[in-house]
Order: structure tokens, then sequence, then C-alpha cells
């Protein structure tokens, strides 16, 4: 990073804090006002005592906040007294058939289903706020579609599943996190500043190097002369180091992932705990039969090409023998190398974001052969990477969004912010933008999210503006991780507010969420070749629509 665009400086935060002028986005903004006002001292991290950074002087609680809660909307879990017994069981919690089964069902229909929480000892949960995961299955067809989940909010859900396939289908119901497991989640997202920190490497002329802690807040860190103040000049993003105990703060060369921090205490602990997280309900529907419909044994995906803009229904698909099903678009499947070269001749494909995007530039570089890895910088597993085809004129580029990346260590000057590299994008029909942003942002508050959507939201439309045929495509965050650093819960809220940042633009959604929840494949935040494969069709699917 050049010094113009690094900028040490010791203002303090609060001078520093530039509210995006993304209107959409002001009530997002409104978010991080709250959670930083309300945060109270981080439990395991001593915290200085000087200034919080207040927003008192700005007033009001502005009136989109209640958009934003209303955005992040979970019931609320009253606490368990401290009684785990008291929490949601995966044992007695049970599902059942809203009506009487019938011996087949239709194409084009649905199952419904109502789910009953139960604590440890069998009693009735009296309140909504646990998160389920449902699919129905059909493992011959290897096929599976996600359950859409309504919470009644008095202990039951309305479980409904489409029937898209004819066959054989079976129902699966997990817990992922009793209410009282996301009320420790949801605490977490209220109280701590963050859960994890990060280390800064300085080099002096010498090359003697000191490290220090990272982090996206300064009070993380330590007194306000004791830090180092980093903005990038292009989003404004801000990052604080603290300073070094005798090199200068613009001598930050390096960056890596720190510590992951114990926030939770042994009561929360065990509600998080393996025994209780993401375990299957007994079986509670037997298999059900789907006919066909008139000789058809699928639903049929719409007609219409694949195009931004395009709401996405719920679910926004279903696999079939491990085919994604778009239920938005007509998707296309690029089974060769030469159908994916065909469609990718004469782009300039630009992946920004975190390592589920960098599993879909990996799968490219393998499947097709012609696609050239350069190699310059394949040692930072934060990129840049680029593969080319120079007959066909075809780049694919992948580069790690910038802070707070949890990483190896990186050169800082390789973490380059998304917003910086799409304002130096000229954009156009051959200019293809993929962005996957979230997985590294849980472990801070939603503020934290909130404020880098609304700046790449601000960058997009912008480049959207410039030249609007660009092709811009949002990938959604993965299932995947069941802890308090990152888990299913966060990922919802995280792709609650992805939706929302671009809903009124026009791009492209990739819905990984669903895509990496309907097989009956073991969670894994990187899916394995079969999802991503069906990711990358997507697009392409969307890159050449015809
Ligand atoms: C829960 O709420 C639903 C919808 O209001 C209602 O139909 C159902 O009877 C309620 N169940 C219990 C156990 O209170
Ligand atoms: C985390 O901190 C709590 C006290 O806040 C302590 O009881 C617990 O043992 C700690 N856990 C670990 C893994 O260090
Ligand atoms: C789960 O494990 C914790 C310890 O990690 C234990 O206290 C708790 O009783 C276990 N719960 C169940 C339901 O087995
Ligand atoms: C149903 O489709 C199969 C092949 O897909 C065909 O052989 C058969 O004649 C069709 N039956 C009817 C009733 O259309
Ligand atoms: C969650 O449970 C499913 C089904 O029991 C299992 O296949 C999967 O590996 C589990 N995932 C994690 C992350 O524990």
């Amino acid at each position: 990073m050049s010094n113009k665009q690094l900028q040490a400086s010791t203002d303090l935060f609060i001078r520093q804090f530039k509210w995006p002028r993304i209107v959409a986005v002001a009530s997002v903004i409104a978010m991080c006002i709250f959670c930083i006002g309300v945060s109270r001292p981080d439990r395991t991290v001593p915290l200085p005592p000087g200034p919080r950074p207040a927003h008192k002087s700005s007033g009001s609680l502005p009136q989109g906040f209640s958009g934003l809660t209303h955005l992040l909307h979970w019931p609320l879990t009253p606490g368990d007294g401290g009684d785990l017994l008291a929490s949601t069981s995966p044992q007695t919690s049970t599902y059942h058939l809203r009506s009487p089964a019938q011996t087949s069902y239709a194409l084009g229909g649905y199952l419904e289903a109502i789910i009953i929480a139960r604590d440890h000892q069998g009693r009735p949960k009296a309140h909504g706020g646990d998160l389920f995961r449902a699919q129905l299955l059909g493992p011959d067809l290897k096929a599976g579609v996600p359950g859409d989940i309504t919470d009644l909010e008095n202990g039951t859900y309305l479980l409904t599943l489409p029937l898209l396939w004819a066959g054989k289908a079976r129902v699966r119901v997990r817990l992922i996190h009793s209410s009282e497991a996301v009320g420790v989640l949801r605490g977490i997202w209220r109280d701590q500043w963050a859960t994890v920190d990060f280390t800064g490497y300085f080099r002096g002329p010498t090359g003697y190097e000191e490290t220090v802690t990272c982090n996206v807040n300064p009070l993380l860190i330590g007194e306000e002369e004791g830090t180092c103040h980093y903005r990038d000049e292009d989003s404004g993003e801000l990052w604080f180091c603290a300073r070094p105990p005798t090199l200068p703060c613009d001598s930050l060369v390096g960056h890596s992932s720190g510590r992951y921090w114990n926030v939770t205490t042994p009561h929360e602990e065990a509600l998080l705990a393996r025994n209780v997280t993401n375990k299957t309900l007994p079986q509670g529907i037997p298999p059900i039969w789907v006919a066909q419909e008139n000789n058809r044994s699928l639903v049929l995906s719409p007609p219409q090409p694949c195009h931004p803009g395009i709401p996405a229904p719920r679910p926004s698909g279903f696999y079939h023998q491990n085919v994604w099903h778009s239920l938005s678009c007509s998707g296309r499947s690029f089974s060769t190398a030469d159908s994916i070269l065909g469609c990718l001749a004469g782009r300039v494909v630009h992946m920004m974001g975190d390592s589920t995007l960098r599993q879909w530039w990996e799968y490219l570089r393998d499947a097709v052969p012609a696609l050239k890895p350069v190699d310059l910088h394949a040692t930072y597993h934060t990129g840049p990477l680029m593969a080319v085809d120079t007959a066909r004129a075809i780049v694919l580029h992948w580069r790690a969004h910038g802070w707070p990346l949890r990483s190896l260590r990186t050169p800082v000057a390789a973490l380059h912010s998304v917003v910086r590299e799409l304002g130096g994008l000229a954009g156009g029909p051959h200019t293809v933008v993929v962005l996957s942003l979230g997985a590294h942002f849980t472990t801070f508050p939603p503020s934290i999210f909130v404020q880098r959507l609304a700046g790449v939201r601000a960058a997009v439309a912008a480049l959207l503006a410039r030249e609007p045929r660009t092709l811009v495509v949002i990938k959604l965050a993965n299932t995947g991780y069941k802890s308090v650093y990152g888990s299913d819960w966060f990922t919802l809220q995280v792709n609650r507010l992805l939706r929302a940042a671009f809903a009124d633009l026009r791009v492209a959604f990739v819905d990984a969420w669903e895509m990496t929840s309907s097989l009956a494949l073991p969670d894994s935040v990187h899916p394995g070749r079969c999802v991503v494969r069906n990711e990358v069709d997507f697009l392409l699917s969307h890159v050449c629509p015809t």
C-alpha cells in the first residue's frame, strides 16, 4: 500500500469516521450507532478507561434503526436461568406432518410439517428462537432442497418443503442451535466489539521487525495515543494497530490473524457444545412418494434467461442428479472445458472476497486446462491470483477482500479494499465482477459489516452507473461454521444484510446458503467440488444466459 493510500494518523476515531453517503443504507448505518453506543467493555480483554466512540453528538437514534431491527429480527430468548436442562434439546424435539399422510404427493405441491421444540426434560418450549435447518432429500436421485421454517414464536415451527422432483423423498430436520445458544451469539454481537484480534508486522530499515495487535476498533488496542490509525483513502475504511515499541506507524508491512478470544462463560460454552449443536432430530415423517405429473418428473426452471435483478423465490432452486435447478431463471450447465471457454472468451472476471470465492477460481483453473494460472503471488493465500487464456482473451482474477481478513501472514500492500478495486474498474460488457463478503465479519458486531457494505454498495452503484453493461454477481455466504466465532446464525444475518444492501441494484445473487445446504453432504464452509461446480455454472448462466 502506498503512502498516499495508507495514511497513518493519530486523529480521533470519531473524527475519522465518515458516514457513507448512501441513503438506501442509511437505516443500516443506524445500527452502527446503536451497537457501538450500547457496547459494554469486553469481559476478557481489558479496555482502557478512555473515551468510547460515543455517538451521543449524533443525537437521536435515527428512524431507520427500526428498519434494521426488522431486518435482523430474531425472536427474543428469555434466559434459561442458568439451567442447561431448560434449553432446547435435539433429542426430545420432534416434528410431524401437519395433515394426514398421503400414499403419494403431487409434484409441484408442498409438504407441511410442525416442529415442536422441547427442553432436555421433554417439556415443550413456550418461546421461539431456535435455529433449525430442514431439508427434503432424495438420496437415490442425488436430489435435495432446503425447507422453509417459520418461527411461530410459541415453541412450534411451521416447516414447508416444496415437492420439486418425482420419486422418493425424506425429510431431515436438524437443530443447529437452541434458542438459548442463539441468545449467547446474539449477546456476543451486542456486547463484544470483537471476538478475535489480528497481528500487524512492522519492519524497520535494517529488516528489524516488531509485531503488535491490530483490530477494527481502536479501543480494543490501547490508549488513544498508543494507537496507529490507518484509513484507506478510497473507501474510508479504518484499521488500528497498537503503536510498535520503536518503529513508526507507517512501517506496517504485514498482516495476519491473531488470537481467538475466550468470550464465553462455561455455561455459554455448554449451550454451544458439540453434543447439542447441529444434531438431527429423531425421524418424524416416514419417507414420502411424489408422483409424476403429466409425465414430468421435475419442476422446471422458468424459461427466462438468467440476468441480474431477477427477484429470487424461496427456495431459489434445488438439486437433482447433483445439478442445481434454479427456480428464478433458466440456468445452464457448463460441463465441458470448451463450453466454459466459449462462455468466458473475451471477458475479464474480477473475483474479490474470501476463500469461498477462491474456490470458484480454483475450480475454473482445474476444470479448464487452457486457463493458465500466473502464479506470481500464489504463495500468499490472499492472492492476487490470476489465470489467463491469451488465445481467447480470458483473464480470471481473484483477490482477498481487505481488513479484517483472517489469514496467514500477508503483505499489507497486497490487501486491497474491495471499494478501491471497484473504483479502478472501467467496467463494460466484457467485465464480470463477483463479490463474496461475510465470513470474516461474523467476529464483530454487525455494524462493522454494515459500514463495509455501505462502501461496497456505493462502489458497485457507481460502477453500474458508469457502465450499466457490467455484470455484478454477489455470492452469499455459505453454511458451515458452528462456533461462537462463526455460526450459521451469524451467516443467516450476514446474508440478510447482503441482500438488503444490494436489493435495489441490478446485480445477480448466487444463494450459496441454499446451495450449500440442500444435499446430504456434511456441512463445510468450503464445500466440495459438486457444490462449487453448480455455483460456477450459475455464475456462467448469468455471463452467457443463452
Ligand atoms: C402456536 O401458534 C400457532 C400460530 O399462532 C398456533 O396455531 C398453535 O396452536 C400454537 N401452538 C401452541 C402449542 O401454543
Ligand atoms: C474462558 O473464561 C472463563 C471465565 O470468563 C473461564 O471460566 C473458562 O474456563 C475460559 N475458557 C477457556 C477455554 O479458557
Ligand atoms: C453436553 O456436554 C456438556 C459438557 O461439554 C455437558 O455438561 C452436558 O451435560 C452435555 N449435554 C448433553 C445433552 O449431553
Ligand atoms: C412419458 O415419457 C416417456 C419418455 O420420457 C415416453 O416414452 C412416454 O410415452 C410418455 N408417456 C406419456 C403418457 O406421455
Ligand atoms: C452436522 O450434522 C450433519 C448430520 O448429522 C453432519 O453430516 C455434519 O458433518 C455436521 N456438521 C458439522 C459442522 O458438525
